[in-house]
């Protein structure tokens, strides 16, 4: 990229990070949780960082939220150096942190009306973002419970819904729905996508796949601080050389499926990743033999372990690495 593209893309960035690195001060020799990290977060959208446990997306979103300094690099939230203006920076970020408690001894509708407040909304501003965010997340019950007698998952909802409240340009959301049921979760991607859809920016970190694959404009894939991949979650599929799974459940001879595409075991039969005529072929194959299959697009989980998995072995054999799903850049 020359020099005027990249000052273009950052300037429509609302988070722009360029050879971003992190060493933290006890971190074994020539360990690194950010190394070379660029990318650009665009603003309004909703930016989805995966990645292994360790691989440093809580790192990226701490030094973002001006929560912990870098070591060299460059970090831009809205155009202004997070190191330089780190208050001007403060006042347009609102970040829910991957481990952190409410204030235990409020009620729940305090505790969101109080972070209102301390943002600089007004009283009735405040009174109804509370009242609505709570009926937003399904809180409205727990309104008046203090916040200590709430379940694990509770809590973590009142933290979301702390945040998703504010009227920050900038959202750092970081493992938002980790411990929350399959109800609460979908609350909070419905507030998640209205915050997105007032043009105001989300950068989600997630272990769940289908979440970030559900939510995501475009999702960066991080191992090691370094990026893997970045792009749309379409952009992610062009590039799968086997854009198809199938799974077999029979006693097939796995020879006869390894021209297809390529083959692992599963439980009681064979997950193949093929294109799409060999997709269907296997598929044509397994019925023939009133066998069951199931047949569909790869999913991001499939791209992620493959591409992780491959990374991790290429380390250690940098010569015997398998061809993968996607292919290699
Ligand atoms: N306060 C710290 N001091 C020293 N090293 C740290 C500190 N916090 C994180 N690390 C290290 O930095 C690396 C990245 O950690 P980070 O928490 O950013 O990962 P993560 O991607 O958020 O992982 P997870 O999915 O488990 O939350 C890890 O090797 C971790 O051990
Ligand atoms: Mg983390």
């Amino acid at each position: 990229m020359n020099v005027a593209a990249s000052a273009s893309a950052s300037m429509s960035a609302a988070i722009h990070a360029e050879h971003l690195r992190k060493v933290y001060s006890h971190a074994p020799p020539g360990v690194a949780a950010l190394d070379d990290l660029t990318l650009d977060v665009p603003t309004g959208r909703i930016y989805g960082l995966i990645g292994r446990n360790g691989a440093g997306k809580t790192t990226f979103v701490r030094i973002a939220a001006t929560q912990l300094t870098k070591t060299s690099g460059v970090i831009e939230v809205l155009g202004h150096d997070v190191d330089q203006e780190p208050r001007v920076v403060r006042t347009q970020v609102a970040c829910v942190p991957q481990e952190s408690r409410p204030l235990y001894f409020l009620n729940v509708d305090e505790v969101v009306y109080l972070y209102l407040k301390l943002r600089g909304a007004d009283s009735p501003d405040a009174r109804r973002r509370t009242k609505d965010v709570l009926a937003e997340l399904d809180l409205t019950e727990y309104a008046h419970q203090s916040v200590m007698r709430l379940s694990g998952g509770l809590r973590r909802r009142t933290l979301c819904a702390m945040v998703l409240a504010s009227d920050a340009e900038v959202l750092f959301l970081d493992e938002p729905t980790t411990g929350l049921d399959p109800l609460a979760r979908r609350g909070v991607w419905e507030a998640i996508r209205r915050t997105s859809r007032e043009r105001r920016t989300l950068l989600l970190t997630t272990h769940y796949l289908d979440e970030a694959e559900a939510l995501s404009a475009r999702l960066a894939l991080v191992e090691e601080g370094r990026l893997l991949l970045e792009g749309t979650p379409q952009d992610l599929r062009a590039r799968v050389r086997y854009p198809y799974r199938v799974t077999v459940q029979t006693p097939f001879p796995r020879e006869e499926l390894e021209p297809y595409g390529r083959v692992t075991n599963i439980e009681g039969g064979y997950l193949v990743f093929a294109r799409e005529d060999d997709a269907r072929e296997v598929a044509r194959r397994a019925l023939d033999r009133g066998a069951r299959l199931s047949m569909g697009p790869v999913s991001l989980e499939d791209i992620f372990l493959d591409v992780v998995g491959r990374s991790i072995q290429d380390d250690a054999l940098p010569s015997d690495a398998e061809e993968g799903v996607f292919e290699r850049a």
